[in-house]
């Protein structure tokens, strides 16, 4: 099993799906279980900052129902990654997503040989006994502008600096919670992308994951 970790546009999200690919294991993207539940809040009505509401969307989270919610493209808005982000921070919400991704990692779907998990506390919190433990990171710069150019791409027009802004305080966010922060666990690989391209990160990942297992 794989734990990988990092802050938003780090590279990690594509590095976990490329590396699950290459291993022939299960992915799960964690965040867009914070996303669902951000979603969830908004369309019933509600303020995502609201500690109540957003228990409740998470505890009506099913298991045989969250597949086909995590294929919900409205979860990839930039206003639903902030929801995420507020969500995230309530306690009562992390523990009702953890046996889910636990579940996942100790029994991936369709007769996956492991699993991948991505998100923010994997490797600390959700998997400590993962078999191998990424940290992906990359300057706040680099990654604002990475950011930048995957909303121009999709036709929305943003400036740079508002794109920035937004980085650093769902970085400020997810860093300075009281439960399950964003940080490397104690025994995570450190990969700094902001000079390699997606097959250069995925090279140094197989490296690190061989050395391993
Ligand atoms: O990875 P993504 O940007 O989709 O995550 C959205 C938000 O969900 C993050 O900013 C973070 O607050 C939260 N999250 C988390 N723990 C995870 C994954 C995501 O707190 N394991």
């Amino acid at each position: 099993m794989v734990a990988i970790d990092g802050p938003a546009a780090s590279g990690k999200g594509t590095l976990a799906r490329r590396l699950a690919d290459r291993l022939g294991f299960a992915h799960l993207d964690t965040g867009s279980l914070y996303r669902a539940v951000g979603l969830a809040v908004i369309r019933g009505g509600g303020d995502p900052g609201d500690a109540a509401a957003a228990t409740a969307a998470a505890r009506a989270l099913h298991p045989e129902t969250t597949p086909r919610v995590l294929a919900d493209p409205a979860l990839r808005g930039d206003e639903i990654a902030a929801a995420a982000s507020k969500v995230a921070v309530v306690p009562a919400v992390r523990e009702a997503l953890l046996a889910f991704q636990r579940d996942f990692a100790s029994n991936p779907p369709g007769g996956a040989r492991g699993a991948v998990l991505d998100g923010r506390d994997i490797g600390t919190i959700v998997c400590p006994g993962a078999d191998a433990k990424l940290f992906v990171t990359a300057s706040v710069e680099a990654r604002a502008e990475r950011r930048l150019k995957e909303l121009r791409d999709r036709g929305i027009t943003v400036i740079y600096a508002a794109v920035l802004e937004d980085m650093r305080e769902r970085d400020a966010r997810d860093s300075q919670r009281a439960v399950a922060p964003l940080k490397p666990a104690a025994d995570a690989f450190l990969l700094d992308t902001s000079s390699l391209n997606a097959d250069q990160a995925l090279d140094a990942a197989i490296s690190f994951i061989s050395s391993k297992t």
